[in-house]
């Protein structure tokens, strides 16, 4: 629990003094002698006082996120490497916009690079299956040569020399969260003990083209864990941007929710290193988003002419007002994402007359879908606990669906208004000339 004095002083600063009882209690697991998480944390409540969100705008997912997730995912608390931290059905709308956006639409034989895809490498995997026709490549510096896995499912990736890359909670667990992260180093010298003990009965010959596991007492190895994951249509390669070993003459290359972690001129070397692996004409496509593509923001960049064009920015409707908390997520005010969202957003949100149509429209839909519903003072609350977290999603994003269809249009006028290119794009979100 952290001492009242740091959210203290975070409600008087941000927010006029006005969180509610149950925004402050959501923030008290927040630790603030954790300084990445502090110093994160208070650059996204910067973000939510440009955006003008009033503290019963803010829903109280945000503040359990911010206090109890985000210390938990930043890279301090993964040894300082990017967190390979993924969900199945993050981009199922994304998905959607690569087979039907307007600059380069997937067709049967396209080749598609799906960069930092993570591991499990859920959101390739989701991409190969959709798309059989189209030749994926999930592609990321990070993955191990062997996995351990305990009896609840928590398991440490490891690299061929036997250090442990990374350790992976079993998703949309709190329990194994703290289990994992309460004393990292006593976790790894665990799954450091039982790799030893369980590696001496993989098969002595080894072949690196073969997926191969050994269970015993609970415990789980497998050695070349990826091979699983192969389908006809998707392949892996262990490198990252910048690497040249990654394949060229591509149709596409997504990478979401990797450039977040670095600065613009890693930004800018990777744009340049995309532009020699696209053919003419292929797209580039980065940004952040979350769990079902709800509060997404991404850029589509273009290779024309032997240069990267940027062709469209686009960003989801709930970050108008958002619930949770990927739209204030970033390292760095100058990241070009949140950048753009926050200036767009701040554009939108200055128009009243659509802003209070908007809002109203919002509350109605949240009433009917019983997501995040407004308390007796007035305060957005949290999500319904009773739900399991599939079911939750699901009315997000029903939700979050409805709200494009009433009010996206709407947007576009509001930002033509102002001089924007600006059009609801073929998955419903905003699109932007920038
Ligand atoms: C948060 S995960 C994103 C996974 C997946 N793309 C998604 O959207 O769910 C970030 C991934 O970026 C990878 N990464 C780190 N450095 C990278 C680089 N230089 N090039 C490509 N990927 C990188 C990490 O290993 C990690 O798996």
């Amino acid at each position: 629990m952290t001492d009242n004095g740091f959210i203290d002083s975070i409600n008087h600063k941000y927010f006029e003094g006005k969180l509610s009882k149950s925004q402050i209690t959501r923030l008290q697991d927040f630790d603030p002698k954790n300084t990445e998480a502090k110093n994160f944390m208070e650059g996204a409540m910067a973000r939510i006082q440009r955006m003008g969100v009033s503290a019963k705008d803010i829903g109280e997912l945000i503040f359990w996120e911010m206090a109890s997730i985000w210390p938990k995912i930043l890279p301090g608390a993964w040894s300082g490497i990017v967190p390979p931290i993924t969900f199945p059905n993050r981009h199922v709308l994304l998905d959607d916009y690569m087979k039907k956006n307007q600059w380069k639409p997937l067709t049967e034989g396209s080749k598609v690079v799906d960069l930092g895809c993570g591991f499990p490498p859920l959101t390739a995997l989701d991409l190969a299956r959709k798309f059989s026709r189209v030749q994926i490549t999930g592609a990321d510096p990070s993955f191990g040569k062997y996995t351990v896995t305990d009896s609840k499912g928590n398991y440490a990736c490891i690299l061929e020399d036997g250090h442990i890359n990374y350790l992976q909670p079993v998703a949309g667990s709190q329990e194994s969260w703290n289990f994992i992260f309460e004393n990292l180093d006593d976790t790894k010298k665990r799954f450091a003990i039982k790799f030893n003990e369980l590696k001496k009965n993989l098969p002595q010959t080894e072949d690196a083209n073969t997926y191969e596991e050994f269970q015993m007492d609970g415990w789980t190895i497998t050695r070349n864990p990826l091979r699983r994951y192969e389908l006809k249509n998707l392949g892996f390669i262990q490198k990252g941007m910048g690497d040249e070993e990654i394949p060229s003459h591509l149709d596409m290359i997504r990478c979401m929710n990797v450039l977040v972690y670095f600065d613009p001129v890693f930004r800018r070397d990777g744009l340049e290193w995309a532009c020699r692996h696209l053919k003419e004409g292929g797209i580039f496509f980065c940004g952040l988003n979350w769990s079902e593509s709800i509060n997404s923001r991404f850029s589509v960049y273009r290779r024309e002419n032997n240069a990267m064009q940027l062709k469209e920015f686009s960003f989801s409707i709930e970050n108008l007002r958002p619930l949770e908390g990927v739209p204030y997520f970033s390292f760095r005010n100058d990241d070009f994402e949140q950048e753009q969202l926050l200036q767009h957003a701040v554009m939108i949100r200055q128009n009243k007359v659509f802003m209070d149509e908007f809002n109203t429209g919002f509350d109605k839909i949240l009433h009917e879908h019983s997501v995040c519903e407004r308390d007796s003072a007035g305060y957005l609350g949290f999500v319904n606990t009773g739900l399991p977290p599939v079911q939750l999603l699901a009315n997000m994003s029903k939700t979050f669906k409805q709200l494009s269809d009433n009010y996206a249009d709407g947007v576009v006028a509001v930002l033509r208004e102002r001089g924007k290119k600006a059009w609801v794009n073929e998955i419903g979100f905003i699109g932007i000339e920038i």
